[in-house]
């Protein structure tokens, strides 16, 4: 495939997209290239779109807009990448080939994709990516793929529907009850990415599960399976790369009034069911302030790093009444008030704006609230 002529093509789509011309216009100005003028267009919109994922990058990669949506966040791809480092992995629902570029930079790596479309795009990111895979088209749990596939490591992400009530293996694609089943013929080292928020009942196999938090947020949720699980549950921060795992020792902390300092815990420890066992690793002295589905909050007089943990000095506690946050913002030189507690995002700026009318001074300062009252506090 020639990157060059393919790669110009969505970029004079993308100039023209950028200038403000409408879709008709440019469809008559593209050509099709290796993919439909359709195709070549989805691919120019979309490096727009994927700029906040890739950043620069974005301006040479290749997706369509499921590709795209679904594709792994560089950061995430490369601590996957050496986790499952080894002779050679089959990454066998590719998609654009994201995860499989990386996998590709420690690895031998072989990639199965079923759309045709998503194959060329995943063989064109390879070339940007500068790594040498082979990319097959067809379906992973058919036979003619089964047996062209020879790996030391099986690992699928499969895709999903954007939005369903109820996450589960039969609504995955490829299921990986039935690429476990296929596949564990070959080995028995197999890696699934699962929906994060899909609820562990419904994880039909066993093995570790990996919560994966990316700046602060619950992210991804792999599935280690065979020899590459290293306990049952476990959480990863990236880029830290501070984890967490049901091994640590566990230490269960009661509720307590606010000290000095406010830790706001990354709802990824929540998720994995392991604020117990970041107590214990971190010998946490202090109560839990603040517990709902969205939010847990931790005080304490001590002071503790850990990725896991977002720390802010308490200023002020007020009763949680509008017009009395105000006048103790407007005592305390604030310039700006993020709200750190739950309200319907339409309701956001508008509560904001009340708690925030007047302010003249300086300083930024996070809003959160406990029962009652409203604890006023600065990041330290
Ligand atoms: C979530 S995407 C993979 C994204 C990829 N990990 C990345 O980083 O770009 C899942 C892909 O699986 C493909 N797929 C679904 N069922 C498949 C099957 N039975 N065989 C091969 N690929 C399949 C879909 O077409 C889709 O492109």
């Amino acid at each position: 495939m020639d990157l060059e002529k393919i790669d110009k093509e969505v970029r004079k789509a993308l100039k023209l997209i950028r200038k403000g011309y409408q879709k008709d216009y440019i469809m008559e100005k593209i050509k099709p290239i290796e993919f439909s003028k359709e195709k070549v267009y989805e691919m120019a919109k979309c490096r727009i779109k994927a700029k906040e994922k890739f950043g620069e990058m974005a301006e040479k990669l290749f997706f369509d807009e499921e590709g795209l949506r679904y594709s792994t966040p560089p950061i995430v791809a490369e601590y996957r990448a050496k986790r499952l480092k080894c002779k050679s992995i089959a990454d066998i629902s590719c998609g654009v080939g994201i995860q499989l570029s990386y996998f590709a930079k420690l690895s031998k790596a072989i990639g199965v994709e079923i759309d045709e479309d998503r194959v060329k795009m995943a063989k064109l990111n390879a070339m940007v990516f500068g790594v040498d895979v082979e990319i097959i088209q067809g379906d992973a749990l058919s036979n003619e793929i089964f047996e062209k596939i020879d790996a030391d490591c099986i690992f699928s992400d499969p895709s999903r529907k954007e939005k369903e009530e109820k996450r589960t293996f039969e609504t995955l694609f490829p299921n990986p009850s039935k690429v476990y089943e296929l596949y564990s013929k070959k080995t028995g080292n197999i890696a699934f990415e699962l929906p994060p928020q899909m609820k562990r009942e419904e994880i039909k196999l066993q093995g570790e599960k990996e919560y994966t938090s990316l700046n602060f947020r619950l992210n991804r949720l792999a599935l280690y399976c065979g020899d590459l699980a290293t306990c049952n549950i476990s959480a990863i921060s990236l880029p830290s790369e501070e984890r967490i795992t049901n091994e640590d020792e566990k230490i269960e902390i009661g509720k307590g009034e606010a000290m000095d300092l406010l830790y706001e815990v990354d709802n990824t420890i929540i998720k994995a069911n392991l604020l117990p066992n970041l107590v214990g690793k971190l010998s946490f002295n202090g109560y839990i302030l603040h517990e709902d589905k969205k939010r847990v909050l931790l005080t304490s007089s001590n002071d503790y790093k850990s990725a896991f943990l977002r720390k802010y000095e308490i200023i002020k506690i007020c009763r949680f009444n509008f017009s009395e946050i105000n006048k103790e913002l407007k005592k305390l030189n604030a310039k700006k008030a993020t709200l750190r507690f739950s309200i319907e995002p339409k309701e956001y700026w508008k509560i904001r704006n009340k708690i925030e009318e007047g302010l003249k001074g300086e300083k930024h300062y996070y809003i959160f609230k406990v029962n009652d009252l409203a604890i006023i506090s600065s990041p330290s």
